[in-house]
């Protein structure tokens, strides 16, 4: 988010200040009436409000609270196609297995780019209208060389956090051949989109039959890690397994999903939890009426938590990480700090950025502003658009 105003302006009236920086409960570092200037899409003062210098501008929050950006670590935006009766289904009763992921790859190989940019634009824009300001984005709808490099291309045209996930599932062409699938991803697919992601992800879900096993996974994540890439792992979602003792082992910045966990699984993740956290995705559990994974156990036994959208045709069209933090309190017992603290600080953590998700002097504006005096009301007013971009 960059203000465009082109002097520095100061914002008095700051009900509450969330700076994430690690301080107080939930490592909140909560303020009261504390002010802020900003400047060329900088934080340039942060103090007490009775000592802030002099702005070119000077905007008065009466009271409001104001937040880091949300970081939503986990969306797959680039796609066509419509599944809302998939959804619809489920409410019904039928159970998610990742088979209508084809449904989205065939409507995405046959868009045009300009369609395809157009669908991310906009999904990028409903998320920023809710206080998202940094978005990971990964591709896995094309599952072609071209296709895969394609997303990535258009995902990067608004962020730098791209992900390469060619292993989403084998499409049908190649259901004959899931060694030659793998092959094509380890090699002519990563080549090609390599210098387009900074990330790559692979669905680990031995128990899918669209989905890859521990030994396909390792030898995607392996080569993509010769390729420079850092890691990131789709596991445990429908069942117990191996994707988050895989992405230990492999110092993956984030496994994700964590919704069935074994103790063996949570011990690898405390043991790793300065490397690798644990990335909770409730919008997922609540659109394939699925139990939601156990946050508290996870956070109490000391493992590294964020929460994110994964905003995606099938398991979660929602962009809203609003959403997520009032489903992380009401149905998996976070309280309402530590889910703020998992939708900025821990996002940040979970794509090893040290620059967003928290407020500090010298770090970008990238600053929610809520309709609400305290962080408290993310989770309280469930529903009701409080959260948007501050500039
Ligand atoms: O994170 N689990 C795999 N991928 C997505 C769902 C993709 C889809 O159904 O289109 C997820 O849940
Ligand atoms: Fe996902």
């Amino acid at each position: 988010m960059s203000d465009t105003f082109g002097g520095s302006t100061a914002y008095v009236g700051i009900g509450e200040l969330v700076t994430c920086d690690g301080t107080g409960a939930a490592g909140l570092g909560l303020r009261a009436g504390a002010a802020l200037v900003v400047e060329g899409g900088r934080i340039a003062w942060l103090g007490d409000a009775g000592g802030v210098p002099d702005a070119d501008r000077r905007v008065d929050l009466d009271g409001r609270a104001v937040l880091p950006g949300f970081v939503d670590s986990h969306s797959h935006l680039v796609f066509d196609g419509d599944r809302a009766a998939e959804f619809a289904a489920r409410m019904a009763g039928e159970r998610y297995d990742g088979g209508g992921i084809g449904v989205s790859v065939a409507a995405t190989r046959a868009a045009s780019d300009d369609r395809l940019r157009e669908l991310v634009g906009r999904r990028v824009a409903e998320m920023r209208a809710q206080g998202t300001t940094t978005v990971e984005i990964k591709g896995g709808y094309g599952l072609t060389v071209a296709d895969e490099a394609r997303g990535l291309r258009i995902a990067g045209e608004w962020t730098s956090e791209t992900t390469f996930l060619g292993a989403h599932v084998v499409p049908p062409e190649a259901r004959g051949d899931r060694a030659a699938y793998v092959d094509l991803v380890t090699g002519p697919m990563l080549e090609a989109c390599a210098p387009h992601a900074r990330w790559a992800d692979v669905f680990c879900e031995p128990g899918s039959p669209h989905a890859f096993t521990e030994d396909e996974s390792r030898a995607v994540l392996t080569a993509a890690a010769g390729a420079g890439l850092g890691l990131r792992v789709h596991g445990n979602q429908l069942g117990p397994g191996p994707g988050v003792r895989l992405a230990v082992e492999l110092g993956a910045a984030s496994v994700d999903h964590c919704t069935f966990l074994d103790d063996a699984d949570v011990d690898a993740l405390v043991a790793a939890a300065d490397t690798t956290v644990a990335t909770l995705l409730p919008g997922v559990e609540f659109s394939t009426r699925s139990p939601y994974p156990d946050a508290r156990r996870l956070i109490d036994a000391g493992v590294a938590v964020a929460l994110a959208t994964d905003c995606n045709p099938g398991t979660c069209y929602s962009s809203s990480m609003p959403f997520v933090i009032a489903l992380a309190v009401r149905e998996m017992g976070m309280t309402p700090g530590e889910a703020v603290w998992a939708a900025t600080a821990g996002g940040a953590r979970a794509l090893r950025r040290d620059d967003v998700g928290r407020i500090a002097v010298g770090g970008p504006a990238d600053l929610v502003v809520l309709d609400a005096p305290s962080h408290l009301h993310l989770a309280y007013r469930a529903g009701v658009p409080i959260a948007s971009a501050l500039g």
